[in-house]
């Protein structure tokens, strides 16, 4: 059946092209309705709007599901390695032998980052927030290495994002140490890449490190749960920055800015912090109750997701590294995660999460996990903005390559004033 969409506006019939994708909704093309009609489509927070066309990640927000290029995230986070999802997600297949060994050495060698960048550290203060000087930094990119910022030329694209790829992480770790006031640990290229950043993080010049194996895989493993989630606020972000044609560290920078805010990347610090303020099972219905009410701000972090109306799957593979890792350092018991578990039962069963269709999603878990680990709350958002870097050079690359991109730019329904008359200063 030919499938056929129209809109009806006063008299008039304005037929819309139905577009189907492979899975999923299929999308109502109204490009063209506004140089037809002189009607705009309105639809704040983009509920309804799909705003690109993409073949990086699909998500079934109903069944709880997510895969990378068709594989299932949760068997890649068990079976794969993040640098292997770095090239899937950039490359579109996963690469065969060959082709990973000369990926995983290129990455290597672009881990350190110029000398010069400690005098840009030392420009900060020391209390300063890790989110807000690795943010300063990635935008920094683009002064540091400026022979990789021509969009147009492919090879310049490639080094940019292998940079990124390597650099972010060492940045991230620098932040850390900087924020401490401990010395920068430089990268050690005889590490696979999460090995690497526990090292940079964690080590001290005076003693010898060793990487803890658990940590590294439980890290690795998060890393890959967050490597991308499709068209989310800050990979739209990337898209509407990147559509200027501006330089791809500049574009990925504001990725890392987005990021921060506590509806999003930066929910993962706010869950661990309720988890901190609720603080025993007995508090948790005060804080649910608190939830549910319309008068109070208050909202469970680490719950509900525009997307998915399902446990979110991401959340089932954190639940189960966090038991590891609790394991790992002794606090199976940890009353954080008894509240968290606690909290997560009851509010399973509450009418108000039912009916809303709200669930944990990946952040629920992730806080106590990385704190387990040694991780301050204030590098969580870090964290995720090193693994989600990858998905914004992905989404970045598409739209490079895509000969329908133009500048992004979406309209509005104005309700200021109408046009009206100047009064100079001295007449008002
Ligand atoms: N606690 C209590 N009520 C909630 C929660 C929550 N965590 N989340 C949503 N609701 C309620 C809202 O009050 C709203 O109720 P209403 O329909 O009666 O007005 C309804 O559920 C729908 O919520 P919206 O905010 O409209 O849903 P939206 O899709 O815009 O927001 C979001 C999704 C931002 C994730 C929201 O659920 C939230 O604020 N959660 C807490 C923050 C969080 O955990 N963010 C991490 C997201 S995952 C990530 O970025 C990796």
């Amino acid at each position: 059946m030919n499938k056929k969409s129209t809109v009806t506006i006063g008299d008039n019939i304005y037929d819309l092209p139905l577009i189907d994708g492979t899975i999923g909704p299929s999308v109502i093309d109204v490009s063209k309705l506004y140089g037809d009609s002189n009607y705009f489509t309105y639809d704040p927070g983009f509920t309804s709007t799909a705003s690109c066309k993409s073949s990086i990640t699909y998500i079934d927000g109903d069944k709880g599901e997510c895969f990378y290029r068709g594989y299932p995230m949760d068997v890649l986070a068990e079976e794969s390695n993040f640098l292997e999802i770095v090239y899937l997600l950039w490359q579109e297949e996963l690469p065969d032998k060959k082709q990973w060994s000369e990926f995983s050495e290129a990455i290597k060698n672009h881990t350190m980052v110029h000398e010069q960048f400690k005098n840009f550290f030392n420009g900060f203060r020391r209390a300063s927030h890790p989110m807000a000087i690795t943010v300063a930094c990635v935008a920094a990119l683009s002064a540091f290495y400026p022979d990789s910022t021509n969009v147009n030329d492919l090879n310049q694209r490639v080094i940019s994002a292998r940079r990124m790829i390597a650099k972010v992480p060492t940045l991230a770790a620098m932040a850390y140490k900087y924020s401490i006031g401990q010395p920068f640990i430089y990268p050690d290229n005889s590490l696979n890449y999460t090995e690497n950043f526990l090292k940079m993080c964690f080590a001290v010049p005076a003693e010898t490190f060793k990487v803890n194996k658990v940590f590294a895989r439980a890290l690795d493993k998060i890393f890959i749960l967050h490597a991308d989630h499709e068209q989310n606020a800050s990979t739209s972000t990337v898209r509407l920055a990147a559509s200027s044609g501006v330089n791809p560290f500049a574009s990925i920078s504001t990725g890392f800015t987005s990021l921060w805010g506590p509806l999003h990347g930066g929910a993962n610090e706010a869950a661990l912090n309720m988890l901190k303020t609720i603080g025993d099972v007995k508090n948790i219905k005060k804080y649910v109750d608190k939830a549910k009410d319309k008068n109070d701000p208050f909202r469970l972090m680490g719950f509900g997701h525009r997307v998915y109306k399902n446990y979110d799957p991401r959340a089932k593979v954190m639940q189960k590294t966090c038991h590891e890792v609790l394991d790992e350092v002794g606090r199976s018991d940890d009353k954080l995660l008894e509240v968290a578990k606690e909290l997560e039962k009851i509010a399973l069963n509450d009418k108000y999460f039912i009916e809303k269709k709200l669930y944990p999603n990946i952040d629920f878990y992730s806080g106590i996990t990385l704190s387990a680990m040694g991780f301050p709350s204030s590098m969580f958002t870090v964290l995720f903005a090193i693994a989600r870097t990858a998905g914004w050079l992905a989404h970045w690359k598409e739209m490079c390559l895509d000969p329908k991109n133009k500048i992004g730019r979406p309209r509005q329904l104005y309700t200021g004033e109408k046009p009206r008359k100047f009064k100079p200063l001295q007449n008002r």
